[in-house]
């Protein structure tokens, strides 16, 4: 374990240190929030660190950008990394510790466990275009909330799908962790803050807003009652006239992220990716 120069935010970088460090802080009676990243801090991740100051003492955030969930084809090698101006941000924000591990600490050699995950991680949304993402996802919280044991920890609603599966996850395996959402932050023209942001071009970043406003028009026009087909297909031509290939628009059901046909089955969430050029956005609004 370090102390950062810059900072009062400890810095730790094994699991025995991590351990050692929050077991003294739970002999001094404090609670801990965990909130896990994978680093590239923006005001979203911010966000969380403030929720997670509402319901513990200690905020510890974990920053690993995790192997196991990126498919060969994806963009592990150029996810953005940017550490000190993280380490910077969090403790702008009253963080307390981060855990950095490395991928060698947290998948070591012989590592052969997955967790097979059904529910809402088989729904058909990212689970159809990123088959192996939840499983990669799943295995690493698991770890760090056996890890940190944390009385709570934060995940963002932007990425809606992985806060029910960890969510189905932590009470399937009896973690005693609090699984909390926060919601999502947004760019003053709508939106959502993602690390990935920073990939769009000029044009394409004028344009990015698009999919939160044909998320608004779709839940405005399922409130006045227009039927759900209806509202979809029109918030499918809309992204494709903006330029975006969809890959999937849907509205589900808010708590199972099941299938939906009309209002009246519950409460129901729009739930979105598309891609501008070689950037993938996701977003997702409750009506
Ligand atoms: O949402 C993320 O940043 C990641 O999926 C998470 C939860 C930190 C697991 O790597």
């Amino acid at each position: 374990m370090t102390a950062s120069a810059a900072s009062r935010v400890e810095i730790v970088r094994d699991v025995a240190s991590l351990r050692a460090r929050l077991a003294e802080r739970r002999r001094a009676g404090e609670t801990i929030s965990l909130v896990p990243t994978m680093g590239a801090l923006h005001a979203g991740h911010i966000s969380l660190v403030v929720e997670a100051k509402k319901h513990a003492r200690r905020v510890v955030m974990s920053i690993f950008v995790n192997p196991a969930q990126f498919a060969p084809s994806e963009d592990f090698c150029s996810y953005p990394r940017s550490f000190e101006t993280d380490a910077a941000l969090f403790a702008a924000a009253e963080g307390d510790l981060i855990f950095a591990p490395s991928v060698e600490a947290m998948y070591g050699e012989g590592f052969a466990t997955t967790i097979n995950l059904a529910g809402p991680a088989a729904v058909g949304l990212e689970d159809r275009f990123r088959p192996t993402h939840f499983a990669g996802v799943a295995i690493i919280v698991a770890k760090l909330l056996n890890q940190c044991r944390p009385d709570v920890a934060i995940f963002g609603e932007k990425d809606f799908q992985q806060l029910k599966v960890v969510t189905r996850m932590a009470r399937d395996l009896d973690f005693e962790t609090r699984i909390l959402g926060a919601p999502t932050v947004r760019e003053a023209d709508g939106l959502a803050l993602s690390s990935r942001n920073i990939f769009l071009s000029a044009k394409e970043r004028a344009r990015a807003p698009s999919l939160y406003a044909a998320l608004r028009r779709c839940a405005n026009d399922i409130n006045a009652g227009v039927a759900i087909e209806t509202a979809l297909d029109t918030a499918h031509a809309t992204l494709a006239a903006a330029g975006f290939v969809t890959d999937y628009f849907e509205a589900r059901h808010a708590e199972t992220l099941g299938p939906i046909a009309s209002r009246g089955e519950g409460p129901i969430r729009l739930l979105a990716a598309a891609r501008l050029g070689k950037t993938r956005l996701i977003d997702n609004i409750a009506l």
